[in-house]
């Protein structure tokens, strides 16, 4: 939540720190501002709503020229999203300018002290009282560096800041705590950025920080420290793609480029990791073999789309090692006192990476013995830096909020978290670890067969665009994938809808229907007879009270079709993968449908990309 940027160099601040800004965008759209040090002192800009805002206040009244800046584009916590409470936030002698990304916990203490000293607030954000106290350090004579971590020795909570000072032009510091910051080394200029896409189109070289690191840049150094002024270790590393990745590649959406990329992104994912026998090599996995083989059982903790990935994982993991697997919402683990320990494995499952209701869950596992594996789709990020080991998505860059190559990619490496831990295991036989390779080797291939026949998905939204109400069932992995159905309906259409497990609905649900209600059913493949049979029955139970059947299911289920207003054909897989194939129509309907409704689907309303927040 929350894009933060931050520039020193050559080129125009302004503009760097801008395109940066539209780049982080996805993670927040309540406000944008920007500051720079031009002639001594800080010159700042900012505006309620998006970017757009922004840039049309710059183009009226321009700042000055200058190399130094720092931007930011706000989720709204603290306040709401207008001119007063967007960031950049200037102290009250002007010489200081802050940004911020995370919450303050304690900020109501320190606003009192500050009022105590006749500093007033004029926002309602708890960023604020840190652009304040900062201020105050330097006005009492301390070097922005070390007022800085003055400061954060005094916050409590979450907080990536980055901040100006009007007398030290060509220099930005930056500090972390619980929320990401990356910094970007060029040549002649360096970066500050959230996440690498604040500054790809100039550097691919990037510095990851760890917690509790200060940062300063000049355009020729970046230097870090801890918030004691020692000096501190900080990781590079090199991002593995570029700018065209960042781009929207003729797609309206960067959602549906997402939905196109994902045969390549399941292909990417599985490259390099099996031998020609089928045999798996997670080589990346830092845990020992021996470690690996004492695990009693499974829990696996994720947010949102990332929480059913974890669902479907339970029923391959399950089936695959007889390791019990439990799933549990994130932001529910840490505040029931959950019984783990060490021949616990936790499976920490994220696409960014700082989601931090998964964060802390992996912080209070670890605390009690559990060692935590990530599955991440974001190098540099924090949750895989504190796990003890990590199987990365390679995706690639995953801008629309809404989650759907990250959700297809979490899912293959869960399964083959599942196979590899079948083989240490020996619960399966090498031929049947192989037999499952090959087939996770033909899903690209099935995904685009989808993608190709998405015509009749996209009419189908078109025709329900002013349905108030949508409802999504299935069983086995198709429950998930129901429930993932309808969150993509809900964050991208704003209309009611539902997932429920197909066997649930007579226990209640079934009640809602009626006559005007569409309903998605997930017909698992044949192959499970009892399955497959089971959830054709309830198809008909709801037929029978005149409810829109929408039926996915394979493309040649004659026992189906009869009961089906609109069948949408999967190509054959087998029951555990079915949620590759399963999922992407459901995907394409959400973000068509958004788009008949005419909203923006890329940055949907209320939401942002990375919840950095609990
Ligand atoms: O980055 P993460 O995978 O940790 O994010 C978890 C959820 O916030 C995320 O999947 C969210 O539910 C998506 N907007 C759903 O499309």
């Amino acid at each position: 939540m929350c894009g933060i940027v931050g520039y020193v160099g050559t080129q125009s601040a302004q503009n760097v720190v801008v395109d940066g800004l539209r780049r982080l965008e996805y993670r927040g759209y309540d406000s944008a501002g920007v500051a720079l040090v031009a002639q001594g002192q800080v010159a700042s800009a900012k505006k309620e709503g998006k970017l757009a805002n922004l840039e049309a206040e710059l183009a009226a009244h321009p700042l000055p020229e200058s190399g130094t800046g720092i931007g930011h584009t706000r989720w709204a916590t603290h306040g709401a999203p207008n001119d007063v409470n967007a960031h950049p936030h200037v102290s009250r002698s002007g010489r200081v300018a802050l940004v911020h990304n995370g919450i303050i916990e304690n900020f109501a203490a320190l606003r009192t002290e500050l009022e105590a000293e006749g500093i007033t607030a004029l926002s309602e954000t708890d960023t604020e009282v840190a652009a304040q106290l900062l201020g105050r350090e330097v006005d009492n004579g301390a070097d922005i560096a070390e007022a800085m971590r003055t400061v954060c020795r005094r916050l409590e909570g979450a907080f990536t800041l980055v901040a100006v000072d009007a007398q030290a032009p060509g220099r930005v510091v930056a500090a972390r705590r619980n929320s990401p910051l990356v910094v970007g080394v060029g040549e002649g200029e360096n970066f500050l950025g959230s996440d690498v896409a604040a500054f790809i189109e100039h550097t691919r070289e990037a510095v990851e920080l760890g917690q509790d690191q200060m940062v300063e840049i000049t355009a020729d150094s970046w230097t870090v420290t801890d918030f004691d002024g020692n000096p501190a270790d900080a990781t590079p590393y090199h991002v593995d793609w570029d700018l065209s990745a960042a781009q929207k590649d003729g797609f309206d959406w960067f959602m549906r480029k997402e939905i196109h990329e994902q045969p390549r992104a399941l292909a990417d994912t599985l490259l390099g990791r099996h031998a020609e026998d089928g045999s798996l090599t997670l080589d990346e996995i830092r845990m020992p073999v021996s470690e690996l083989r004492s695990i009693q059982r499974i829990v696996i903790i994720g947010c949102g789309t990332a929480h059913y990935a974890g669902m479907v994982a339970k029923y391959a993991i399950e089936h695959w090692t007889r390791i019990p697997c439990e799933v549990e919402l994130a932001s529910e683990f840490r505040y029931r006192d959950p019984i783990v320990g060490p021949q616990t494995l936790v499976v920490a499952i994220s696409q960014s990476g700082e989601t931090a209701d998964t964060l802390m869950a992996i912080r209070y596992a670890q605390e009690q013995g559990s060692k935590v594996l990530a599955i991440c789709n974001t190098n540099g990020s924090t949750i895989p830096r504190e796990s003890d080991a990590v199987i990365y998505t390679h995706a690639g860059p995953e801008i629309g909020v809404a989650s759907t190559k990250g959700f297809l990619t979490q899912v293959l490496a869960c399964y083959l978290l599942g196979l590899y831990l079948a083989q240490i295991k020996n619960t399966k036989f090498g031929d049947e670890i192989a037999a499952v390779v090959a087939e996770l080797e033909t899903m690209p291939a099935k995904v685009q067969e989808v993608l190709d026949a998405q015509q009749r998905v996209l009419d189908l939204a078109a025709a329900f665009a002013d349905n108030p109400s949508v409802l999504f069932l299935g069983r086995h992995a198709g429950y998930p994938v129901a429930l993932e159905g309808a969150l993509k309906l809900k964050e991208l259409a704003y209309i009611h809808a539902e997932g429920f497990a197909a066997g649930e609905l007579k226990h209640g649900p079934i009640a809602v229907i009626d006559k005007d209600l569409p309903v998605f059913v997930v017909v698992p493949p044949r192959g499970r007879d009892m399955l497959h049979d089971k959830t054709v029955s309830n198809i008909q139970e709801i037929r029978a009270r005149g409810a829109q059947t929408i039926v996915l299911a394979e493309a040649d289920d004659d026992t189906v079709a009869p009961y089906a207003d609109v069948l949408i054909g999967l190509p054959k897989v087998s029951t555990l993968l079915q949620p590759l194939v399963a999922t992407v129509p459901l995907q394409l309907f959400a973000c068509e449908l958004a788009t008949v409704k005419g909203h923006d689907v890329d940055q949907p309303r209320n939401l942002a990309k990375s919840v950095t927040v609990e």
